[in-house]
């Protein structure tokens, strides 16, 4: 970078000046005599050059208006002029001498030292013209690049924080960082602690503008040993202007393998550390070959995405140190990354726990019933691949619908989440399959035999009775009674056995042609007739109310209550997931896992809400349940349905407007069924 300026200095004298100097002097050089505008035309360096022109002019008055006219068109920041003019009148009132841009006026043939020092004298005021103009420029220019890194600054940090993804935000801070600077190449390291909870640093991410390089990551110690390793060990800023110019004396050495393997040439080097808000280094930005040059007036601020560094002269001339102002900038650049990532490893951290404490929680329901395992997992995946399919269709109703991969979590989880209430229901009423538990029916079947038996008894009594008094009365009368008791026996042991087999039959939840509560009452009322005692004769009754009201259950095995304490799982659902503190976007989990339950039409439960009222997400997970619950060949009270059979049971509820028709059709377009559900259940 060239700190100061050396100037082009071109003497012009026209034909007419030139008679009125005695001979021109022989140490000016560029000393042009002829055109004036001709050769100043020539002369005037293109605006992108960098070493300025400076001219002194010499005319004629008669010819200074028109030559001023025609070169005042040509103002650029790299060429001044000024005029030494040879008056013929030279009294006070001659309007030249009061013009800024003449410099010089004689009225004599100038002589040799004359003109020498009019030249002389014209171009120091020229250059102390110009070392003004350029310092207020630059002062101009200097307010507008801090102008421009507050705005960066702003910029940036509104861009890392909205950045959740840890590879992503990496990629935009080397970006943002290589903007700023006009770095050609840049990385990312990133501090880390191995598995024997030794720190080392790990090169995370880098990017060449100029080539296209391979990247891979790999790691370095945490020391001293590296210009990374310095700098995440010292938390010193390095700004090298040439790292191949490191002396043995410096503290950091430059290892240029990188170079020769890629044919590159690593010049300016800014290394930053990436320090946290409480300072510890969690990372390093490292910049290589600034294509800045920091001389205000000659940066359009593009020109480092326009450079590409090829050759040994590219590296040269188009190369430049960091500017000093880029590294206090990076520093705060670098403070935002290293806080941005740190959010994000804190995001993340907190998105492992949740998905830690679902996976806990989903694995209690699961284990807590084998029966219906793998339930809770299967609505999640026919939950995700429904929403999924609305995300990518283009057709109507679901052509504006969008489910953004936050989206596809909630319903993820809450779909996870939805059957956790059953945890606080009582699990023999989930394996209840028939109308009585097994030791209900295995009870009341123990009272069928005892009563069985004690008829039984009560006729062979009456029988022996018979016996005893056999010598007493008439034997054919005996006989006859005999015979009518052990008849009268025999239908009653049998009437009892076919109780007992009706029973049997009416404690299976399949549904019968009779009202199974008619055929209880007749059996209750006729077994009541019959007495029946217990060892201290107590009269004992062998249905009770309970039976009575469980065998009495019109379809399925559960009674009013039974049912009641299911349905109730919901609302344990909604209580449990209501308190757990889901970050924003996970908001509608606890009301979609609520209302899975519920209809269109309002005959759902546990509110009775309508359509309207029903989120889409509890829409669509209403569907998966019903279908996997149909489908799935593990509940204890009924046969796993097809694929088929279940779609017809699941288009009836559509047509009643129990469940939404659009989304059954999405179901159906989604290509979900049963057998290619790839379900990864979580250990
Ligand atoms: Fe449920
Ligand atoms: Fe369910």
């Amino acid at each position: 970078m060239k700190d100061k300026l050396n100037f082009n200095k071109i003497v012009f004298i026209s034909h007419k000046a030139s008679e009125a100097i005695e001979k021109p002097d022989s140490t000016i050089t560029h000393c042009m005599v002829g055109d004036i505008v001709e050769n100043i035309t020539h002369a005037i360096p293109t605006e992108s050059e960098e070493t300025p022109v400076i001219a002194t002019i010499f005319v004629h008055e008669s010819e200074y208006a028109s030559v001023r006219d025609t070169i005042s068109i040509f103002k650029q920041w790299n060429f001044l002029y000024g005029f030494s003019v040879f008056i013929e009148d030279s009294s006070v009132n001659n309007p030249l001498v009061q013009k800024e841009d003449i410099f010089y006026i004689w009225t004599e043939k100038l002589k040799p030292i004359e003109f020498r020092f009019a030249v002389l004298n014209t171009f120091a005021a020229l250059q102390r013209l110009f070392n003004r103009e350029m310092s207020s420029n630059e002062y101009l220019a200097r307010l507008m690049d801090m102008k421009q890194d507050q705005d960066n600054l702003i910029k940036i940090g509104r861009n890392l924080s909205i950045e959740k993804n840890s590879d992503k935000l990496l990629r935009l801070i080397l970006k943002m960082s290589k903007t700023i600077t006009g770095a050609d190449a840049g990385s990312i390291y990133i501090i880390e602690s191995n598995e024997n909870d030794t720190r080392q640093i790990r090169f995370k991410y880098s990017h060449t503008f100029s080539k296209e390089l391979p990247l891979e990551e790999f790691v370095l110690p945490f020391d001293r040993s590296s210009i990374s390793g310095y700098v995440a060990c010292t938390g010193i800023t390095l700004n090298i202007p040439d790292v191949y110019e490191l002396s043995a004396d410096d503290p950091i050495a430059f290892n240029d393998s990188f170079d020769k393997q890629n044919n590159y040439r690593s010049c300016s080097m800014l290394v930053i550390p990436m320090k946290n808000h409480t300072d510890e280094i969690i990372g390093v930005i490292q910049l290589i070959n600034s294509k800045k040059n920091d001389t205000p007036q000659k940066s359009t601020g593009n020109e480092a995405f326009e450079i590409i560094l090829e050759t040994s002269e590219d590296f040269r001339s188009k190369v430049f140190p960091f500017a000093k102002r880029y590294e206090g900038l990076m520093e705060s650049v670098a403070g935002q990354a290293a806080i941005a990532l740190e959010n994000t490893r804190l995001f993340n951290q907190i998105q492992n726990q949740f998905e830690e404490f679902v996976k806990a929680s989903v694995n209690a329901i699961e284990s807590r019933d084998p029966a219906t395992s793998g339930h809770s997992f299967r609505v999640a995946e026919i939950c995700k691949r429904m929403a999924l399919y609305i995300h990518n269709s283009h057709i109507h109703p679901w052509a504006e619908t969008e489910y953004s991969p936050t989206q596809l979590k909630e319903l993820e989880y809450a779909a996870l989440l939805h059957d956790f209430g059953k945890v606080y229901v009582e699990l023999a009423i989930f394996r209840k399959d028939k109308k009585l538990f097994p030791e209900e029916f295995e009870n009341l079947v123990l009272k069928l035999d005892f009563l069985y038996r004690s008829i039984e008894l009560q006729y062979r009594i009456q029988q022996n009775e018979i016996l005893i008094a056999r010598n007493s009365g008439e034997k054919d009368q005996q006989q006859t009674r005999m015979e009518k008791i052990d008849n009268e026996m025999t239908s009653m042991l049998n009437r009892v056995k076919e109780i007992k087999l009706t029973l049997t039959t009416l404690n299976e939840p399949t549904p019968l042609e009779e009202d199974p509560s008619d055929l209880v009452g007749h059996i209750h009322h006729e077994i009541s007739t019959l007495t029946c005692c217990d060892i201290s004769g107590k009269t004992m009754s062998i249905l009770t109310d309970r039976e009575i009201e469980n065998l009495s259950i019109r379809r399925g095995s559960l009674n009013r209550e039974e049912r009641l304490e299911i349905e109730n799982h919901v609302v344990h659902t909604y209580n449990f997931v209501k308190r757990i503190p889901w970050p924003k976007e996970f908001k509608n989990i606890p009301e979609i896992a609520w209302m899975h339950h519920e209809k269109l039409d309002g005959t759902g439960y546990p509110r009775g809400v309508t359509e309207s009222k029903i989120p889409v997400g509890a829409q669509i997970m209403a569907i998966a349940d019903i279908y996997d619950a149909l489908t799935a060949s593990d509940r204890p009270y009924k046969k796993a349905l097809s694929h088929e059979r279940a779609m017809q049971i699941l288009q009836s509820e559509a047509d009643l407007n129990k469940i939404s028709m659009p989304l059954l059709e999405v179901f159906k377009d989604a290509g979900i069924t049963n057998k290619n559900l790839e379900i990864t259940e979580w250990v």
